[in-house]
C-alpha cells in the first residue's frame, strides 16, 4: 500500500470517527521550497520552487442542509461550525479562515451545499514551508472534484491565493499556491508569476552526491506581516516611479540606469527584486548543464540580497546560512518569505551529519532555539486520493 493511500485510509477512519458518515472524497496538497527566486512572485517574476513530500490531507462530506463544520486532526477539540450563508472575509476563527476562505473564493459557492470537514496537516507549521498553502490547495483540489467544478490549475492558483489575500488577510503573491497545485516529482517548476505558464526543470542530486538540507531556523519574528506588505509596497512604488509595469520590465543595467531618481531605500528593494529575476534564470541554466558549483554560488547571492538589500533574513538564518558555507556546502539561502522560517543548503551528501552538528551547535552557542532539519525530494502537486484497493 502506498504512503498515499495509508494517508487516505487513516483519515476516512478519522472522519467516520468525527462525523458518522463517510467521507465523498479525499485529498491532499504538499509544501513547498523554493530553490531561488524570492520576493518576486508578486513582481511578475520567474520562480523556481518544488513541492516537498509532506502534505496536507482532507476529507470533505456532503451535507443535506447549509451547515459547514470544520475540524482537525491535529486539534480535536476545535471544530468550528459556521453556515454557507455566512462566509465573509476576515470572520470566524483563523485557523478555520485557510479552508472556509477557499470555498467562498469559488464562484457561485452559495449554490455548494454544506458540508463537514477534516483536516489532517502534515506540514511543518511555522516553518516557512508553505503549510497554508499546501492547506489551501488540498481543500481546493477536493472541492473541485467533489462539485465536477472543472477549475484549471492556474485558476485554482489565482482562487487560493484570493483565498489567502481577501479571505485570511495575508497579502501574499501565487507562488506558493501555484506550486503546491503543480509540483511534479523529480523537477523544480520554472514558474512564471505573469502567466502561470510552467517548464518542469529536473532536480536530480543524488547521483552527484549532494544533498538539500532544509533547516527549519525555529525563529519567528513578528515583524512578519508588516514586513511582508512593507516589501511589496516599495516594489510598488518603484514600479510607479520609474513607469514600467513590473520589476519584470527592466533589466539590471537598465535598472542602475534610471533608478537614480529612486530614493536610496526603494532602489535597494528594486535592486533585489530585478537581480534575483537574472539569478532564477541563471540557476536555470546551471542546473541545465548541471553545474552545481555555479547553482551554489546563485544560492550564495540570493541570500545576501535578501540580507543586504531586501532586509528579510535575521540573525537565525544568517548564522544557519554562514554555519553550511563554513562546512563547505556549495551554497546556502533563506526560503520563503523571511524574518524566520527555513533556509537551504546544498552540501555533499557525506556531510549532512556534519552540518546539522555544526548548525545545531552554532545555535546553541548563541542561545537561540534548536534548529530542525529536514531533506525532502521534489514530489507531485495536489491530487485526489481514490480507496485502497
Ligand atoms: C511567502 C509568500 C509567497 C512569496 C514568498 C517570498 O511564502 O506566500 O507568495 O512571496 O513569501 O518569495
Amino acid at each position: 500500500m502506498s504512503n498515499s493511500h495509508s494517508m487516505a485510509s487513516d483519515i476516512r477512519s478519522e472522519f467516520e470517527k468525527a462525523f458518522g458518515h463517510s467521507p465523498d472524497v479525499v485529498a491532499q496538497a504538499p509544501g513547498r521550497v523554493n530553490l531561488i527566486g524570492e520576493h518576486i512572485d508578486y513582481s511578475d517574476g520567474f520562480v523556481l520552487p518544488f513541492a516537498i513530500k509532506d502534505v496536507t490531507t482532507v476529507a470533505i462530506g456532503k451535507r443535506a442542509d447549509r451547515t459547514l463544520t470544520v475540524a482537525s486532526v491535529q486539534r480535536p477539540k476545535d471544530k468550528y461550525v459556521t453556515s454557507l450563508d455566512n462566509l465573509a472575509p476576515l470572520t470566524g476563527e483563523p485557523w478555520s479562515r485557510y479552508v472556509l476562505g477557499v470555498l467562498w473564493a469559488i464562484p457561485n459557492h452559495l449554490q455548494l451545499s454544506g458540508m463537514n470537514i477534516l483536516i489532517d496537516g502534515r506540514v511543518p507549521l511555522g516553518a516557512g514551508l508553505s503549510s497554508s498553502a499546501a492547506l489551501e490547495c488540498s481543500v481546493a483540489t477536493a472541492l473541485n472534484h467533489l462539485f465536477d467544478l472543472q477549475i484549471n490549475l492556474e485558476d485554482l492558483a489565482r482562487l487560493t491565493q484570493r483565498a489567502e489575500n481577501i479571505y485570511v488577510g495575508v497579502p501574499c503573491g501565487i507562488m506558493d499556491q501555484s506550486i503546491s497545485l503543480m509540483g511534479k516529482a523529480g523537477a523544480a517548476l520554472l514558474l512564471d508569476c505573469r502567466d502561470l505558464h510552467t517548464e518542469e526543470i529536473p532536480f536530480e542530486i543524488a547521483s552527484e552526491n549532494l544533498e538539500l538540507l532544509i533547516i527549519d531556523s525555529q525563529a519567528h519574528h513578528s515583524l512578519v506581516d508588516g514586513g511582508y506588505a512593507e516589501r511589496r509596497a516599495s516594489c510598488e512604488r518603484a514600479v510607479g516611479q520609474l513607469g514600467i509595469p513590473s520589476l519584470r520590465d527592466i533589466s539590471v543595467a537598465e535598472l542602475f540606469e534610471q533608478g537614480q531618481s529612486l530614493d536610496e531605500l526603494t532602489f535597494k528593494r528594486a535592486k533585489h527584486a530585478v537581480t534575483e529575476m537574472k539569478r532564477v534564470l541563471d540557476a536555470v541554466t546551471a542546473l541545465q548543464a548541471r553545474d552545481f558549483l555555479t547553482l551554489g554560488k546563485l544560492l550564495n547571492e540570493s541570500h545576501a540580497s535578501l540580507r543586504d538589500d531586501y532586509t528579510v533574513s535575521c540573525v537565525e538564518l544568517d548564522l544557519a546560512v554562514d554555519t553550511a558555507i563554513a562546512e563547505g556546502a556549495l551554497g546556502a539561502r533563506m526560503v520563503g518569505g523571511g524574518f524566520g522560517g527555513s533556509a537551504i543548503a546544498l552540501i555533499s551528501a557525506d556531510s549532512v551529519d556534519r552540518v546539522k552538528a555544526a548548525i545545531s551547535s552554532a545555535f546553541a552557542a548563541k542561545n537561540f532555539k534548536a534548529p530542525r532539519f529536514f531533506t525532502s525530494l521534489p514530489s507531485d502537486g495536489a491530487k485526489v486520493l481514490t480507496e485502497p484497493a
